[in-house]
């Protein structure tokens, strides 16, 4: 049977600043979305948080960038956010761009996510969220689960997988993409994925089969809102097992954390904190960042799970050390390459101060 997978989420309020979500606007969510599952829209869902990131997960036939879908996900927000207002939240409403629904959410604020594809006997599903972070953050762990033999021993020793992926690489400055096939072009890839402000892995596919592996949201806030509302807390759907990536294969990456933009103010690289989904509090200098997975298997639609995947002792090392980098990083305190370029920083006051120093820059001799 043909399912599609749909995964969007918004920063609808921060509870307290920009560290969680409320457990009110968390059941708000619950209430709008049982509602509409009994007129038979939806196949299941699931509603979670990461940090301050509402989160609905939903399974449906209507295929991707359905109106119907995308609606519900926006009224839901918008039903939110009146809680989240009413609590006097921290930036209720804070991704919501627009004033009313057009058709998308894509272009609106909120991250999106989707894939459709033939359910298979046993269909594993791994949901990566982030919290404090860019789109972009998916790039290293993407490229190391599909085609880092290092990482991923399936790609040598599984006869399905050795023929490799393809890599679907957006520019999103350009507004142009371009598919990249692995192993044969890893290193023009890497050229590009290697600067993930600007070139993100949109999407992953079996290069025998053509089946569609992974899929994330590469949606920026600052530039679809023109200023600084909030980090983009990105999203990525990794299909497993069989001719994809074992479970813990796709999990690896994360065991080694890696520094990504994003932290206090959205202007300073941090590392990336793998936490089950009670942990996704980022509360030291609003961070570091978080990323949280959780499992399912999926039965002619019906989310089986979830399971909390960071949930197990065997992380339990990764974030000792992307605490003792969060140290480290901290010990830059306004400089580089904690605070990120001036021109990559969210939040400046840059203008202003050249301005009032106008008169005082002389040339050097
Ligand atoms: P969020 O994008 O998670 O709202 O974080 C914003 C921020 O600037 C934290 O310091
Ligand atoms: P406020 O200026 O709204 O307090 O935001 C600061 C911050 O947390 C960055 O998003
Ligand atoms: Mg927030
Ligand atoms: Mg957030």
């Amino acid at each position: 049977m043909s399912i599609t997978l749909s995964v969007i989420k918004a920063d609808i309020g921060g509870y307290v600043g920009h560290s969680e979500s409320h457990p009110d606007v968390i059941a708000q969510a619950k209430e709008c979305i049982a509602k509409v599952q009994k007129t038979g829209l939806l196949v299941d869902y699931h509603v979670t948080k990461c940090g301050d990131d509402l989160q609905l997960i939903m399974t449906h036939q209507q295929g991707v960038d359905s109106e119907k879908i995308h609606k519900l996900a926006w009224d839901t927000f918008v039903d939110c956010t009146e809680v989240a207002k009413k609590l006097k939240l921290h930036g209720a409403g804070q991704d919501l761009l627009a004033d009313a629904f057009s058709g998308t959410v894509k272009g609106m604020g909120p991250g999106v996510t989707e894939m459709e594809f033939e359910e298979r006997a046993a269909e594993t599903i791994l949901i990566f969220m982030a919290d404090k972070t860019s789109s972009g953050a998916w790039n290293m762990p993407l490229y190391k689960i599909f085609a880092d033999p290092f990482n991923t021993i399936g790609l040598v020793i599984a006869a399905n997988m050795h023929a490799g992926f393809a890599f679907e690489v957006h520019d999103i400055k350009e507004h142009k993409k371009i598919t990249f096939n692995a192993p044969d072009e890893i290193y023009d890839m890497l050229v590009f994925i290697g600067a993930p402000s600007r070139y993100m892995v949109k999407a992953v596919y079996h290069r025998e089969t053509k089946e569609i592996a992974a899929a994330s949201s590469t949606q920026r806030l600052a530039l679809l809102a023109g200023r600084y509302v909030g980090k983009d807390d990105p999203v990525c759907i990794v299909r497993c097992q069989g001719s994809f990536p074992a479970v813990g294969e796709v999990l690896e990456p994360f065991a080694s954390p890696i520094l990504v933009e994003g932290w206090m103010r959205g202007s300073h690289m941090g590392p990336l904190m793998p936490v089950s989904i009670p942990n996704s509090t980022p509360t030291r200098f609003d961070g570091p960042p978080r990323v949280v997975a959780l499992g399912f298997q999926l039965s002619g639609g019906k989310l089986v799970g979830p399971r909390d995947m960071f949930d197990d002792k065997s992380f339990n090392l990764a974030r000792h050390q992307a605490n003792e980098m969060a140290d480290l990083m901290r010990r830059h305190g306004p400089f580089e390459p904690h605070r990120l370029p001036l021109e990559e920083m969210e939040y400046t006051t840059m203008p202003e101060v050249m301005k009032k120093l106008e008169g005082r820059f002389t040339e050097l001799d």
